[in-house]
């Protein structure tokens, strides 16, 4: 069966195109709510729905889903949505990071096993955006996404509060005892103001833009606020545009390509986004076999200028970003350096996505002229304490910690800092490394975002207010500091890290791209005839095969078994 007016053959046809028993079956049962003629030649379209009341980001999806419906049924076709497995970021434990290949498993299987020609994709959250790309990515039936958009920025005593950042930054003022406990806990309230994800460039943000700048969504997808009318006619629109790329057999396969991918590294990188993009957007080019590098994110991006005055890295929230032109106004100031023939999923190339606009507020999207800093992308370092490379996020650190030689204080566990870090005996200087290890991705298991230590106590009543920090772990979106993260190989397989004494001396040379422990060969290789490899933290279930199959941080932490595409053909038959 094609669609009418096109040579395109609808996947659909397969379960429902026919007169035997199993077509009888296939209608039969989908009866209970369509008539009969939506199953001849109207494209299917799934809505993969990650609402969930314990992913508090992702809570207000259901009514998006209802405008997308409107979008779908308008453009012909037959809307059908579906939940999938959600993670919410502050609420799963041991972290969603654990649980991202599980809930791309769980896309992937469910829009492959199902009859659907295409699909919306509704995420928010930091790891439900990824996770879903992955899964439909290895499908590579027609998709396209729309977020859930970040929160409206919350106040309290008139100053706006970045969610989580701004909690970051009182917390370390209580233990700093410039904040009182009492004034920390009145905001406890506020921060988290309507719908949404986070509201500084955080992940979820940094997500969304990735996914925008990846041409993946309709403009102004990323940042348009949860509650915002706007968002609901996104919502619409996408409905609409996704029967069109079920006709024009537009798949995933031939927009998220490498010239995408090199656009979305040159928006992280004037963005100030997550270091978490670095790690999902290498998993997501996995899917599609597009040959992306940890390198690559130094090479295309870290040259870059960052533009976006936005928490963390700035001053300012999602809601000002948005009023300010948002992504296609990002874009359109990095134009000389993006690929503008980059297809997208509206059918045109990336160039439209940016045409005629501009910031209309030079305070929060500055021009590549006049940035907030220049050579701000994320830096790739590599070394004796990371052979397989780490990470820094220069404009989030300390320009003068960015080149730094300073005694390794380590913790073997994240336990053992917290049981460590406020003692008034620990002997730390402002000039110390601290290094955290078992927390990779099969270490911890999952690589949880520990990777910002909080600083000694003592420290902060000095008025300290960054110090050198090293981890395998990763870092949240909405974190700032010199921190050194994703360092690889993790130390629960051997990796360096796993070899630092305390008092070690480390060199950090941003600039100079490098990360060393400064002890030489012979006692390095000592240590390593020495150490020996702890237990597997899991012996059964879900952490078991994680542990098992998790790829390193250099290339993106997905399962290694998971890499790649198995279309979307279903060849046999359930009954
Ligand atoms: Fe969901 Fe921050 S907790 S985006």
């Amino acid at each position: 069966m094609t669609i009418e007016g096109t040579p395109v053959q609808l996947r659909t046809a397969h379960w429902y195109d026919g007169q035997t028993r199993d077509n009888y079956i296939h209608r039969s049962w989908m009866k209970r709510g369509l008539p009969d003629d939506v199953f001849s030649g109207r494209p299917m379209i799934g809505i993969c729905n990650s609402a969930s009341e314990l992913a508090p980001c992702n809570q207000h999806l259901d009514e998006l889903v209802e405008h997308v419906k409107r979008g779908v049924w308008e453009s012909g076709g037959v809307p059908l949505e579906f939940p999938v497995t959600s993670l919410g970021e502050t609420q799963i434990q041991p972290t969603s990071m654990l649980l991202r290949n599980l809930m791309a498993m769980d896309v992937e299987e469910s829009i492959r096993g199902n009859p659907i020609d295409g699909v919306v994709l509704l995420a928010g959250c930091d790891k439900t955006t990824p996770a879903m790309v992955m899964g439909a990515a290895s499908v590579d039936l027609p998709a396209i996404m729309v977020t859930g958009g970040p929160m409206l920025t919350g106040r309290h005593e008139g100053r706006a509060l970045g969610s989580a950042t701004d909690m970051w930054r009182m917390s370390e003022e209580v233990r700093a005892g410039t904040l009182s406990e009492e004034e920390f806990l009145a905001t406890e309230s506020v921060m988290t103001r309507s719908a949404g994800h986070c509201n500084p460039m955080g992940t979820a943000s940094t997500m969304a833009s990735m996914v925008e700048a990846l041409g993946f969504t309709l403009p102004d997808n990323a940042a348009i606020p949860a509650p915002d009318a706007r968002r609901l006619r996104l919502a619409h629109l996408s409905g609409r545009r996704i029967v069109e790329m079920v006709r024009e057999d537009l798949r995933p396969s031939a927009v998220l390509t490498r010239p995408a991918f090199e656009n979305a590294i040159r928006v992280l990188s004037a963005v100030g986004g997550s270091t978490n993009a670095v790690i999902h957007l290498l998993a997501i080019a996995g899917r599609v076999g597009v040959d992306l590098s940890l390198d690559d994110f130094d090479r295309v991006g870290s040259h870059l200028p960052l533009i976006a005055n936005v928490m963390p890295a700035g001053e300012f929230l999602m809601e000002d970003f948005f009023e300010a032109g948002g992504i296609p106004a990002v874009m359109a100031e990095l134009a000389d350096v993006l690929d503008g023939d980059a297809l997208t999923v509206t059918g045109q190339p990336m160039r439209e996505h940016w045409a005629g606009r501009t910031s209309w507020n030079r305070q929060v999207i500055r021009t590549m002229a006049d940035p907030i800093m220049p050579e701000a992308g994320i830096a790739v370092l590599r070394g004796n304490l990371c052979p397989q490379g780490a990470v820094v996020k220069p404009s989030a650190a300390s320009p003068e910690l960015l080149t730094h030689t300073g005694p390794a204080l380590v913790f073997d566990t994240i336990e053992d800092f917290k049981a460590r870090i406020d003692d008034p005996d620990l002997e730390v200087t402002p000039n110390t490394v601290m290094v955290l290890r078992g927390c990779g991705p099969r270490g911890y298991p999952g690589m949880p975002e520990v990777g910002n230590m909080p600083l000694p106590a003592k420290l902060l009543k000095q008025g300290v207010t960054d110090m050198v920090r090293i981890s395998d772990a990763r870092m949240s979106g909405t974190a700032y500091g010199t921190t050194v993260l994703h360092t690889a190989p993790e130390s629960t397989i051997g990796g360096a890290l796993a070899l630092v004494q305390t008092g070690d001396m480390i060199t950090l040379d941003v600039p100079g791209r490098l990360l060393t422990l400064d002890i030489d060969d012979a006692e390095l290789d000592r240590r390593r005839m020495e150490w020996q490899a702890p237990p597997p933290v899991a012996t059964r279930g879900w952490y078991r095969l994680y542990i098992d199959h998790v790829t390193q941080a250099d290339t993106g932490c997905d399962l290694d078994f998971l890499i790649g595409s198995s279309g979307s053909v279903i060849s046999r038959e359930s009954h």
